[in-house]
């Protein structure tokens, strides 16, 4: 059987958890692409995984524009300074929050986008989540996607995209090693980084 990479995980963990933990510490964001172009089904995946996540009431207060137009795809990538990986990517997600259907629409949709970046590393593919929301450079990306797409103004935002295709090059698992930090830790209080 093949052996994953977190061995030192909990003991007795099954192969399938261990997997999928895997596929979390791999998770990477992935800035340069190959020419391959992904599959529908690829796609539909990804969507699919998103949808699944966990938010508010179960309002599911999201939709996703799959964007294939590299001119469109170019300029959203010159507006942002953001290159090659916006226009190189065969696919670019528009990830839609919906605020009248729910006041936390921005966890929501954050949630559906981690899980959209899960999915492409567990299918070996990579992405890229852009979104330096809340900017003057994203007003104007997000007017460019709303007029671009025909998303209406009115009720819908914009928060991110996701840049997604097969990976050009490779970057090391997360893990215990670089990001576990006891001291964002606390046990029972502020002052306690051990188990209690
Ligand atoms: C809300 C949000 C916005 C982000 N925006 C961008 C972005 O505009 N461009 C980019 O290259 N990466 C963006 N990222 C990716 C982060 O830069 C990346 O997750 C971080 O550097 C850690 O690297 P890792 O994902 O490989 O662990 C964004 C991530 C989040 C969660």
């Amino acid at each position: 059987m093949k052996k994953t990479i977190a061995e030192e995980s909990i003991p007795e963990l099954t192969y399938e958890g261990e997997v999928a933990l895997d596929v979390m510490r791999k998770r990477r964001t992935i800035r340069h692409f190959t020419d391959e172009d992904i599959s529908q089904k690829e796609v539909e995946t990804l969507l699919e995984i998103a949808m699944c996540a966990p938010n508010r009431l179960d309002r599911r207060p999201w939709h996703f524009v799959v964007i294939r137009d590299k001119e469109l795809q170019r300029q959203l990538a010159d507006l942002l300074r953001v290159h090659p990986y916006l226009e190189a990517a065969p696919v670019v997600i528009a990830v839609c929050g919906l605020p009248k259907v729910s006041p936390t629409w921005i966890m929501d949709v954050s949630a559906a986008t981690e899980n959209m970046l899960l999915a492409a590393t567990a299918v070996g593919l990579g992405a890229t989540w852009v979104g330096p929301h809340d900017t003057v450079l994203w007003d104007r990306c997000e007017g460019m996607l709303h007029d671009a797409l025909a998303i209406p103004r009115d009720d819908i935002r914009i928060p991110a995209l996701v840049a997604v295709g097969h990976p050009a090059q490779e970057l090391p698992p997360h893990g215990k090693h670089d990001r576990f930090d006891p001291a964002k830790v606390h046990y029972g209080n502020w002052g306690t980084h051990e188990p209690t």
